[in-house]
């Protein structure tokens, strides 16, 4: 596409003709690209290389959905003047979950984020606030479950003076302080009964009361909430309102456990080295074979918060140099796998003649295994290194260091097939 890029052609088409639909195909399949992307009212975005198979479902879905469109809203733009650390993920569901941020962050709605302890659920939110039209407004976090009940509520909806012993002056609380911005109510199942009915009317008035207040407060605040617990069950329990989960889970953010996106895991581990290089080692750190293999197959019960701290730990250790398994944590280190199973030369191929040889050892073959061995490795070399020479023989010779008639008769003697390598196909 010269001349332009597909965002910019997306916000023209966006512009002159809004109820048209766009896929945006791309190479670059980047975090900011897809929430940008979806944030400008693209349809979908796939990352090449990509299966037609899921081209064909989507026009369909493009021609059964286009029948029914409302007009669309027209979102405004502000480009990509915000920094944000990157959230990481290559993955089905990440990506999936960087288009929902696109998505959901030009809307007001509540966000109801859910997923286990250190699976990334503040850097959505952090993302949800700073690709929306807010981001150049607070983003206002709290913690629900750090803070006594009493206090939580004076946090979040401030206190008049002389509202409770202490209270010698008035106080804005969380919800005035993010006027016209966003506020993550962090740990909101640990929230208590009775502030939970509070939140609800915020979120259905925009209003509340500060504690010891008459007066109502009016806010514009778009409220993210978090949480690690499973709500249902809470509200089975009696421990959390309905009517505030239905409020709050218009949109959910379910982010899963690390151990389901493992093809995310070195990808965030490699991340993390790059980012504490500076501060953490004084040469380059990178994962041995071995670490990576313990990294695939570890649990991780404490997501990405526990990777992160593994490979912080892993660098000050090593220092420079490889991550060796001894540079884990004792946990980590009891996952090793049992050591791959051998697939040299020598096990595949020798180890048998070997054995059958000394199985054998009084039969036909007796005193030739010198000559069975060196006779196998030599084919098993010729082969492999005719095969890396695509069938030259010149070349292999000269390689092998001996003379090509020798080989062309040691070929001829074994039996060796040419055997070309194959071309790789270009497109
Ligand atoms: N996809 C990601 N890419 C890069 N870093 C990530 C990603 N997800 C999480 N992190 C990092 O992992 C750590 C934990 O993330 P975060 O605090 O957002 O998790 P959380 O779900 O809120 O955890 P908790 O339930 O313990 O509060 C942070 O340091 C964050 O920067
Ligand atoms: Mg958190």
């Amino acid at each position: 596409m010269p001349g332009m890029g597909g965002m910019d052609l997306l916000d023209h088409i966006k512009n002159q003709q809004p109820q048209t639909h766009v896929i945006v195909m791309t190479a670059q399949d980047t975090m900011n690209n897809t929430i940008l992307a979806m944030r400008k009212g693209a349809y979908d975005y796939i990352s090449k290389p990509f299966d037609f198979n899921e081209i064909y479902e989507l026009i369909d879905k493009v021609t059964a959905s286009s029948q029914v469109t409302p007009p669309q809203e027209k979102a405004s733009v502000s480009g990509t003047d915000f920094s944000m650390d990157d959230i990481v993920g290559k993955s089905k569901t990440m990506q999936d979950i960087f288009k929902t941020i696109g998505k959901a962050a030009v809307t007001q709605l509540p966000v109801l984020i859910t997923g286990e302890s250190g699976t990334g659920k503040e850097m959505v939110a952090r993302a949800l606030h700073f690709y929306s039209d807010r981001a150049k407004r607070p983003f206002i976090f709290i913690n629900c479950a750090a803070i006594s009940r009493e206090l939580l509520e004076s946090e979040l909806f401030g206190h008049e003076k002389g509202a409770f012993t202490g209270a010698v002056e008035a106080k804005k609380g969380k919800f005035e302080l993010a006027d016209n911005g966003t506020v993550l109510l962090d740990e909101i199942g640990d929230m208590e009964i009775a502030l939970q009915a509070k939140i609800l009317r915020v979120l259905q008035n925009n209003e509340f009361y500060r504690v010891g207040g008459k007066e109502p407060i009016r806010v514009d605040v778009r409220v993210i909430a978090a949480t690690n617990q499973n709500l249902p069950e809470l509200m089975e329990q009696k421990r959390f309102r309905e009517d505030l989960y239905h409020r709050l889970n218009v949109i959910n953010i379910h982010l899963p456990p690390l151990r389901e996106r493992t093809e995310d895991i070195l990808l965030l581990a490699n991340f993390f080295l790059k980012k504490f290089s500076v501060e953490l080692t004084r040469g380059q750190v990178f994962l041995s074979p071995h670490v990576e293999q313990v990294f695939k197959s570890y649990q991780w019960p404490g997501n990405i918060r526990e990777l992160e701290n593994v490979i912080k730990r892993g660098m000050v250790l090593a220092s420079s140099g490889p991550m060796l398994v001894e540079h884990l944590p004792l946990n980590l280190q009891a996952n090793r796998p049992a050591p791959e199973p051998a697939d040299s030369t020598w096990d595949t191929e020798m180890n048998p003649l070997v054995k059958n040889f000394l199985k054998d050892r009084f039969d036909s073959g007796k005193g030739q295994l010198h000559d069975l061995l060196i006779e196998a490795a030599e084919k098993h070399l010729f082969e492999q290194l005719l095969e890396i020479n695509r069938g030259n023989q010149v070349a292999t010779a000269k390689d092998l260091g001996i003379n090509r008639n020798t080989l062309k008769r040691k070929i001829d003697a074994m039996n060796i097939e040419p055997k070309k390598k194959k071309e790789k196909p270009s497109y």
